[in-house]
């Protein structure tokens, strides 16, 4: 399976000083400023929601924050989160969050739309972060597009993959099959999907496009949120920006 590297509490606490101009750390931990107490808060996937979920922990850890409730994006989140004791709720447990703070591959500083899924967690991702009242997106300045580019992943059912590949490029997109990192065969999601990653070009009309992507059949879900993101928090070189939607 994909794996992507998660600060452990450990490494985050000792490269601390090493990292102060980590923009990726500075949108993470300020995300974890709309976090109040006896929230229940969508915990996202990635390097950058990663220092979230250390400061929400070390937050209810100090006393700073109460009775907050974490619902993991991912086994990788859920891990994280149980590393530096932030109580879990399963995600079949509930039907509202009071936020989510997730990060993203790339995001329209002018829109509520973001391509996510490099971490191959998007289709959890999508019903949390949808199931919260507010999404916030903690990011870094690199990440911006207007209009979105970055190919959205498409997690279709493995036997169905020849002919998702047909019905992207006939959408106008190009499809690649997404490999494992040790690059010894595809990467399989959690939920046993193969994901393709489909390239096309400007996405002009984000909600279009999600629309005619979740409508091809054997597809599970994809990684364009359209409408969703509320707020974003963008680490820069020594502040944070934070963008309104
Ligand atoms: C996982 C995601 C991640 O949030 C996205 O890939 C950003 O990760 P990072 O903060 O490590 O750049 O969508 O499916």
């Amino acid at each position: 399976d994909h794996v992507r590297v998660i600060p452990s509490p450990q490494r985050i606490k000792s490269s601390m000083e090493d990292v102060l101009m980590d923009t990726r750390r500075r949108g993470g931990n300020a995300a974890a400023d709309v976090v109040e107490s006896g929230m229940d808060v969508g915990l996202g996937t990635g390097s950058t929601t990663a220092w979230a979920i250390a400061a929400i922990g070390w937050k209810l850890n100090t006393g700073e924050l109460e009775n907050v409730r974490g619902v993991a994006t991912s086994l990788q989140s859920h891990e994280l989160a149980k590393e530096v004791d932030i109580p879990l709720v399963n995600l079949d447990e509930i039907t509202t969050l009071d936020v989510a703070i997730d990060g993203a591959d790339q995001y329209n500083p002018y829109a509520p739309h973001v391509v996510k899924g490099g971490g191959a967690s998007h289709a959890r991702e999508k019903v949390i972060d949808t199931a919260a009242e507010r999404l916030v997106i903690a990011t870094d300045e690199n990440k911006a597009a207007d209009p979105l580019d970055h190919p959205i992943p498409l997690s279709v059912l493995p036997e169905s993959r020849t002919v998702a590949k047909q019905w992207v490029m006939d959408q106008g997109g190009e499809p690649s099959l997404r490999y494992a990192e040790t690059k010894d065969g595809p990467l399989f999601t959690a939920n046993g999907n193969l994901i393709l990653d489909c390239d096309f070009g400007n996405i002009d009309e984000p909600v279009e496009r999600a629309e005619a992507l979740a409508r091809i059949p054997g597809a599970q879900e994809h990684g364009l949120f359209v409408d969703l993101v509320d707020k974003i928090y963008i680490g820069i070189e020594d502040e944070v920006e934070t963008i309104q939607l």
